[in-house]
């Protein structure tokens, strides 16, 4: 029995006939038909241990989610200290947490004169709309195979397949370019309509494959100079995961 108080399993095959019943029946049977029948019980560091008990090394992370470690004894005490006092909170007014977490990461980032909090794609979104509302200018460039989040301006400036399927693919307003290719990213940008270049400062979707040395700084003056803004896509990059606080 996986008694969790809250909810309970008798076996990992009722897992999996609930999810693929009240879940995601396409991606519950497409990982046991690829030989894969995890379901994740306990995390611990940098360990996974499945409903059968097996001890696993988590090389995946979830893209970088949990480089910090699962259940990191830290986090875990951080976020019980903060339930003590304070709950979500009300975003039409100005927070003691938010204010001092801004001030945090403000103090990380140079250049930077505010923090606004908002997960992957939606922070993507949020990047795409303040460079439209500076520029005045509607065009967004992004990178073929580049991946920003599936959230409603992101999936258009990602793969082809899925802007098609959610019938987000405008290709007067979203444009793409290969990776390493300068010349046809400074013809884009020469005609001057272009509110600004989204980038992974290292293409994680896609393999990780290297950009060309200096790649990304020529594609950051290319926008200086044409007056379309640079978007460093740094959810897999940022927050010290290649080193340093933020990989731009
Ligand atoms: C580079 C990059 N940008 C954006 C996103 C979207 O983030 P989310 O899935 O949290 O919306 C992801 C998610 O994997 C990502 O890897």
């Amino acid at each position: 029995m996986f008694d969790y108080g809250m909810f309970k399993f008798s076996s990992k095959e009722e897992v999996f006939e609930k999810s693929e019943r009240y879940w995601n029946p396409g991606k519950t049977r497409f990982w046991r038909d690829a030989g894969i029948d995890l379901v994740i019980d306990r995390r611990e560091g940098y360990e996974l241990f499945d409903m059968d008990g097996r001890r696993l090394i988590d090389l995946h992370i979830n893209g970088g989610t949990f480089n910090l470690g699962h259940r990191n004894p830290e986090i875990v005490d951080a976020l019980k200290t903060a339930l003590d006092h304070f709950d979500i909170g009300n975003h039409w007014f100005p927070s003691m947490a938010r204010a001092a977490l801004a001030e945090a990461l403000v103090k990380v980032s140079p250049g930077f004169d505010y923090a606004f909090f908002s997960p992957g794609g939606e922070a993507v979104d949020v990047a795409i709309k303040s460079a439209r509302y500076t520029t005045k200018r509607r065009k967004i460039v992004s990178i073929v195979k580049g991946y920003h989040g599936h959230s409603g301006l992101s999936v258009a400036t990602g793969d082809a397949p899925f802007s098609k399927i959610f019938l987000s693919d405008r290709s007067d307003e979203f444009l793409q370019g290969q990776f390493n290719d300068r010349e046809a990213m400074q013809q884009a940008l020469s005609l001057r309509d272009v509110a600004a270049v989204i980038i992974e400062t290292i293409p994680a979707t896609n393999g990780f494959p290297m950009l060309d040395h200096g790649y990304n700084r020529a594609v950051k003056e290319l926008c200086q100079r044409y007056g379309a803004l640079y978007i460093a896509d740094e959810v897999q990059t940022g927050l010290l995961r290649t080193g340093q606080m933020w990989g731009w």
